[in-house]
């Protein structure tokens, strides 16, 4: 078994090595290339110059950003031409394998993958998460890597079972136990001590863990099969926003997750409700899925947190996030129609995404996209809309606001980062991998 273990390290080594060596290799050849051909174009006697300066350029875009930028674009439109399940030879142009939940053995050969050190992006109930064992130290470094997350910003640990929560956390308040067994398995995430067993980098050094028990039964069977603790932030590059469905996080980080699970699209849409039980008056980190309300009624006052100065509880809070490449501007349901106006006169491309405002007459929309429905519905398209904007090149756009509560805090939540433009999203470029 050990010795099973050790040659599925060396061999998952041996993967991250060809690719980097590849990635090395072009960026070497496409700068030679390059290099000759300058000189070339400076020796008007010798021909081929502006030949050699044109192809070295096109060896080196196809590892620069704005090449890679479309290549994501390119897959991501070939994925929707295979709605739902993602056909495994799109998985394979990009370098994951895409595995459909539901073929034979699929979710147990991507438990193997994990027990490696790999990585693997999974379905759960609220949004695709990129999974790495939370005890190994390495995968949960490669995790950060490949989403370009901040040190700073910790991990969700996911487990199956209540055993795993004893070897992941020191201690289970009362009021964490209450909400255990109302809420799990389902989309709340619970702030705890963390065990010294677990790796300090999984909770970007804090002395506390999130733990959460997912409620899809792709996610719990694929944490039992792996037989420990998994750590899934999103599986979406940072500031990005979060994937409910499979092709989403091919579009994002097929180049650098191991295998990818396909499920569907997700239920909820949303991320898990974060709160942190380790105070003696519970405090609410992100509204998620369980709404505040649904909370306090198991356990009585709960507090919301707002960072002023110093330090922040949960990190990841202070990072813009969420964001598509487009202007996000947030408008309320009455001032629709005025500030589609005014956003149409700005001459930029205008997508709408609303509730309550069918079609428009008018000059054509990028983008329109309707749910009509309650909050749960919106929630659950949301994050899709923001890729499909982006698809469709909108510059600029319209969302249509909820009422803040219930399921519509987490809405407005995720709105309301996703429009903040103090801190603009990490291009993807610049993150290194
Ligand atoms: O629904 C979800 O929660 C999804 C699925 C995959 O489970 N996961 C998810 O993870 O949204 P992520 O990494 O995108 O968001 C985790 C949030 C971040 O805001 C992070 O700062 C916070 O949880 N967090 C994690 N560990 C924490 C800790 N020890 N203390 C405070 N906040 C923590
Ligand atoms: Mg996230």
């Amino acid at each position: 078994m050990i010795l099973k273990d050790i040659v599925s390290a060396a061999r998952h080594k041996a993967r991250w090595l060809v690719r980097h060596v590849r990635r090395l290799a072009v960026i070497a050849i496409g700068s030679a290339v390059l290099v000759i051909g300058l000189v070339l174009v400076a020796l008007p006697m010798i021909p081929g110059g502006s030949l050699g300066t044109v192809v070295g350029l096109t060896i080196l875009s196809t590892e620069l950003g704005w090449a890679r930028r479309l290549r994501r674009k390119a897959l991501a439109r070939l994925a929707r031409v295979a709605p739902g399940r993602l056909k495994p030879f799109v998985g394979s142009l990009n370098g994951a394998r895409v595995l459909s939940a539901d073929a034979p053995k699929a979710v147990r050969r991507a438990a193997d993958v994990l027990r490696q050190g790999g990585l693997v992006a999974f379905p759960t109930e609220t949004v695709y998460g990129l999974g790495a064992i939370a005890r190994d130290r390495r995968a949960v470094r490669a995790v950060f890597e490949a989403k370009g997350r901040p040190a700073d910003n910790p991990l969700i640990v996911h487990i199956a079972d209540n055993e795993m929560l004893g070897s992941v956390a020191d201690e289970v308040p009362e009021q964490a136990q209450r909400l255990i067994s109302t809420f799990w398995p389902g989309p709340l995430t619970l702030v705890l001590l963390r065990s010294p067993g677990l790796p300090a980098a999984v909770s970007a050094g804090l002395d506390t863990v999130a733990v959460r028990m997912p409620a899809h039964p792709v996610a719990l069977q694929l944490i039992r099969l792996a037989g420990r603790p998994v750590a899934a932030p999103s599986a979406n590059r940072s500031g990005r926003p979060s994937p409910t469905a499979a092709e989403h996080v091919l579009a994002d980080l097929g180049d650098v997750v191991d295998v990818i699970l396909d499920a569907g699209p997700t239920q909820v849409g949303v991320e898990s409700t974060v709160l942190d039980v380790t105070g003696s008056i519970p405090l609410l980190l992100r509204p998620g899925a369980v709404s505040i309300e649904e909370i306090e009624r198991v356990i009585g006052r709960v507090d919301q947190y707002e960072h002023r100065a110093g330090p922040a509880r949960s990190p990841g809070l202070n990072h813009r996030h969420y964001a598509p490449s487009c202007d996000v501007q947030l408008v309320a349901p009455h001032r629709l129609i005025e500030s589609l106006n005014a956003a149409h006169v700005s001459g930029r491309r205008v997508g709408v995404l609303c509730r309550n405002l069918n079609a428009p007459d008018g000059p054509a929309l990028a983008y329109f996209r309707q749910v009509p429905g309650d909050e749960a519905e919106y929630a659950r398209l949301l994050f899709a809309s923001f890729r499909a904007a982006e698809q469709a090149d909108v510059e600029v756009l319209l969302v249509e606001t909820v009422e803040d509560r219930g399921l519509g805090r987490a809405v407005m939540d995720r709105l309301e980062r996703a429009a903040r433009r103090d801190q603009p999203a990490r291009a993807i470029e610049e993150v290194a991998l």
